[in-house]
């Protein structure tokens, strides 16, 4: 089907992972869905391509019979999704109460001016990108950020460039994502 060829030829190129396997799997499943799956359907395509590609969303819409438009509308109110792929290194920041209660606010400000971006969005160079997230488990090292699944405890404000730049000089250098000692 020309759709199919279209979009795996452009994920292709842009060296993602393929829509159409993933996409067609979830789409079968919601075989009978309604309008009010939308949620339970864009988490599904998310978990299963990192992130909500353009034909992603047009092709769920055409299933549900929902404008493209309205499905950006519903899924910019919510945090949790996002619509570019995920940089080589994927910051979350917990804002859970713990990581709250001991400066998470000022720390996430802190990285989105470092980074110069917004959670659910990626570095331009595609090195880094952002999420905001409820609680991680780890709150007693609040606040806490996980980078690409390494764990940060007591971050401060003051911490952040070092932290960031740790990360720059390991993109920088070309070498594997091996953990920093
Ligand atoms: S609230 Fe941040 S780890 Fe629990």
């Amino acid at each position: 089907m020309a759709w199919t060829a279209v979009v795996q030829e452009s994920d292709e190129r842009k060296g993602v992972r393929l829509v159409t396997p993933d996409i067609d799997t979830i789409l079968v499943k919601h075989r009978d869905a309604k309008r009010d799956a939308l949620i339970p359907v864009l988490q599904e395509v998310q978990e299963a391509q990192g992130y909500l590609s353009r034909e992603a969303v047009v092709r769920i819409g055409k299933h549900l019979g929902l404008p493209a438009s309205k499905i950006y509308g519903v899924a910019t109110f919510y945090n949790q999704f996002r619509f570019q792929p995920q940089g080589r290194f994927h910051v979350q920041v917990c804002r859970g109460t713990a990581c709250h209660v001991k400066g998470s606010a000022a720390v996430l400000d802190a990285i989105k001016r470092e980074l110069k971006i917004e959670p659910g969005q990626t570095s331009r160079d595609g090195t880094f990108s952002l999420e905001v997230v409820a609680c991680i488990g780890a709150c007693g090292l609040a606040p806490v950020i996980n980078i690409s699944g390494e764990f940060h405890a007591g971050v401060s404000t003051q911490k952040v460039k070092g932290i960031i730049d740790s990360y720059r000089a390991r993109a920088a250098g070309g070498g594997s994502d091996e953990k920093a000692a």
